[in-house]
């Protein structure tokens, strides 16, 4: 059974997606990809990369395996997840709060004086080394990664799990997300979902923000306080 502590009764814990969200990191994930696909021998374009936002490594490899109509051995597969892997790190490499996207600060900071329980809800086994790059570790008092799950978006598991670690049921949670994949994830886990991206490609969201710049202050104290439904303008 799930404890009730009062904190997480009165206000909706909110789990964040980290790539595409909180910081820009989906367009290394993308170079990554591209660079494997080119040295393979074919393209890998912006659309289809949207198919890879919220998947996990192994998955992405899949589906690009797919894409090239390329058959791989178990050791070309391992050997090319690795390389991926070490190619997106070194864009990482010298992150810094500069790449934290706009506006995701003053919406933490907002949340974190309210006491608002935050978690991070990610598919990506960076997802630490990268918080602490840009110094937003501190923020969460949950972390939920590439490396707790064995189930990946649209699987709930990653969110579910937050809950879990957050003590509160999963009705309960908000989550911020801009995969496809990351917004079904959250409505199958039976949570509110935030698109944060385009309106189109996030229709399934219940409610959808371009970036975090258009969230009001306004519409998060509704939200947190368990408002059924928000008109936005
Ligand atoms: C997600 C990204 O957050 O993490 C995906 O949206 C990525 O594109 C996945 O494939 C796994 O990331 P990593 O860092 O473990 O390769
Ligand atoms: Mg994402």
């Amino acid at each position: 059974m799930f404890s009730m502590k009062p904190k997480t009764q009165n206000l909706k814990p909110c789990i964040f997606d980290l790539d595409g969200v909180i910081v820009d990191t989906a367009k290394y994930h993308y170079l990554a990809w591209r660079k494997l696909a080119n040295e393979l021998g074919f393209e890998f374009t912006k659309e289809q990369n949207e198919l890879f936002k919220g998947v996990s490594r192994k998955r992405c490899l899949e589906i690009l395996l797919d894409i090239g109509k390329v058959e791989a051995t178990q050791e070309q597969f391992d050997r090319w997840m690795v390389e991926k892997n070490e190619d997106y790190l070194s864009y990482i490499e010298d992150m810094d709060e500069s790449e934290i996207l706009p506006d995701v600060v003053k919406v933490l900071e907002y949340l974190k004086d309210k006491n608002t329980p935050l978690a991070l809800g990610s598919a990506s086994k960076n997802a630490k080394p990268i918080l602490e790059k840009v110094k937003l570790l501190p923020y969460f008092d949950a972390i939920v990664d590439g490396t707790d799950v064995a189930k990946a978006k649209p699987d709930p598991e990653v969110f579910l799990i937050a809950a879990q670690k957050m003590d509160t049921r999963p009705e309960n949670c908000i989550v911020f997300e801009d995969a496809v994949a990351g917004i079904q994830a959250a409505n199958n886990a039976g949570m509110t979902s935030i698109g944060i991206g385009d309106a189109k490609t996030l229709s399934e969201a219940d409610y959808v923000f371009k970036d975090f710049t258009e969230i009001s202050v306004e519409f998060l104290n509704k939200l947190t306080n368990g408002a059924k439904s928000i008109s936005t303008p």
